[in-house]
């Protein structure tokens, strides 16, 4: 099989450094939103990559569930293979991409457990078949068959309430680089990437495409 002619063009819009704002979290919120309103398919999907103590990586993706001053937010098994290599290793880069508006977000940083109350807030606003299957799935355990799996589902009442356990919740990726790519004619694409400094201010540079 060959792909070599699959090749898009990309010309939807442009970067530029006078219109952006100084800190990079509301212009992924305004993107956020504006991947929501285009109609774009998952639009807080993003491919979450952790690396294990011997810095070995692993990748796959999660929603976005919140986005604060400080950072994203996401939740998941906290005895997951993700979760183990947070455990390990507190370091996270991220990645959206939203083919419908050409534009691909990454982001770097240290990830950190919301608290209980955080996660609580949003366990019990799940649907109740959620919160059955996060209570029940050992996720990323090697599990007998897809029987045994349903199986464990059917410990927790159909009709609730079903309990947050403590292996289940948040956390916040705290990013210290963020870069914004958006797609241009020719390959020659925008880059620019914000890197937080001590002070909690932001530098801004373009990067070359
Ligand atoms: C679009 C999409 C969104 C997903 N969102 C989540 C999520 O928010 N939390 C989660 O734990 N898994 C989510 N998953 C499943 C994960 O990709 C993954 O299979 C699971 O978390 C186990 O990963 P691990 O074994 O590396 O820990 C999602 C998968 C897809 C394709």
């Amino acid at each position: 099989m060959n792909f070599e002619f699959e090749r898009s063009h990309y010309a939807l819009g442009n970067l530029d450094e006078a219109e952006l704002p100084a800190g990079p979290l509301d212009l992924l919120r305004d993107w956020l939103r504006e991947a929501t309103e285009r109609g774009c398919p998952e639009p807080t999907a993003m491919a979450l990559a952790t690396a294990s103590a011997e810095g070995r990586p692993s990748n796959r993706f999660v929603l976005v569930r919140g986005l604060s001053e400080d950072g994203i937010e996401f939740f998941t098994n906290y005895l997951s293979r993700k979760g183990q290599e947070l455990t390990e290793n507190p370091f996270a880069a991220a990645t959206f991409w939203w083919p419908l508006m050409e534009r691909q977000v990454r982001l770097e940083g240290r990830v950190e457990k919301l608290t209980a109350a955080e996660s609580d807030a949003y366990f019990n606003a799940r649907p109740l078949e959620s919160q059955r299957a996060s209570a029940a799935s050992p996720q990323s355990q090697v599990v007998e068959s897809r029987e045994a799996l349903e199986r464990l589902i059917e410990q927790f009442p159909a009709d609730g309430p079903v309990e947050r356990p403590d292996h289940w919740g948040g956390y916040r990726l705290i990013p210290g680089r963020i870069e914004f790519w958006q797609g241009r004619p020719a390959r020659l694409h925008d880059r620019v990437v914000y890197e937080r400094k001590d002070d909690g201010t932001w530098t801004l540079s373009r990067l070359a495409p």
